[in-house]
């Protein structure tokens, strides 16, 4: 049990990723009274980290996001620490990409499974925490294919604008009671570049985003952040679209 009765819980998922750390160790920079879960599958190296950083305050919590039976077992165990849910940012995903014309039904499965299903049992096993409380904060991490699907991202951009889809109507579901969903859209992030891009790939793609660079996954989190905090209490259903000036 923690000491900190009066301290707010909040749950990122997929948090051993690039982003995920990011959003975890913002969480556990600046906001000293949290506690702070970060729901892992397979990789643990970056969340070790945070744990030895943060000791009493910084927790892993075994949460593979397709599974009812896991985000059950997970608010169960975030309850057992005395800290109401606060906030959910379901930040872990995948992609698998292919032409449609040649991509198996596994990898179409398993791409809604993971981005998009994933969301639903999330904000499903929060939102009934968080009405409970009559406060919560839900942050979706989609992605800029969501809004521009690209070629070879069907099933992604497709389990990606779901969220967007699920974010508006939930945020109409529960705004009375305290909670706001909001989502955001990445384009591409500094160190999470797709596997096997070349050279060539990555120059091409800086070159077309305005900006000149991708963005610092601090630079997400410190949206996450601000969209979890009292000051964004009047925003919800929105979706924030952050790609250095690319559309
Ligand atoms: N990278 C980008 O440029 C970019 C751009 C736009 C949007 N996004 C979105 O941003 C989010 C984070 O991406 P990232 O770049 O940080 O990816 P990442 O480094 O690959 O991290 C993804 C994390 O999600 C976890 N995960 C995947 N499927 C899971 C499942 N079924 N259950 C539990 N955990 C699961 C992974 O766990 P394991 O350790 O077990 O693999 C990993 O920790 C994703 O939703 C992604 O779609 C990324």
């Amino acid at each position: 049990m923690s000491s900190t009765a009066a301290a707010r819980s909040i749950l990122i998922t997929g948090a051993n990723g690039v982003l995920g750390h990011a959003i975890a160790r913002m969480f556990l920079d600046r906001e000293p009274g949290s506690l702070v879960f970060m729901g892992t599958r397979a990789g643990r190296d970056r969340v070790d980290t945070l744990l030895a950083e943060h000791p009493g305050r910084a927790f892993a919590l075994p949460l593979e996001v397709t599974s009812a039976e896991a985000w059950s077992q997970a608010l169960s165990q975030i309850e057992r620490h005395g800290a109401p849910l606060a906030v959910l940012v379901n930040n872990a995903g995948l992609h698998d990409d292919a032409l449609l014309a040649t991509m198996s039904t596994d990898q179409w499965n398993h791409v809604i499974a993971g981005n998009l299903n994933s969301v639903f049992l999330g904000c499903q096993a929060a939102v009934n925490v968080m009405m409970r409380n009559r406060f919560g904060r839900i942050v979706n991490i989609a992605s800029l294919s969501a809004l521009h699907g690209p070629a070879g991202q069907t099933n992604y951009a497709a389990a990606k604008a779901g969220v967007l889809g699920l974010t508006q109507s939930l945020a109409k579901e529960t705004a009375r009671m305290g909670i706001t969903v909001n989502a955001i859209a990445p384009a591409h992030i500094e160190g999470a570049l797709p596997a096997g891009w070349t050279e060539e790939q990555v120059k091409a793609a800086r070159l077309q985003t305005p900006m000149r660079r991708f963005a610092r996954p601090e630079e997400i989190a410190a949206a996450v952040f601000f969209l979890a905090s009292a000051d964004a209490s009047y925003i919800t259903g929105a979706t924030l679209k952050m790609d250095g000036g690319l559309v």
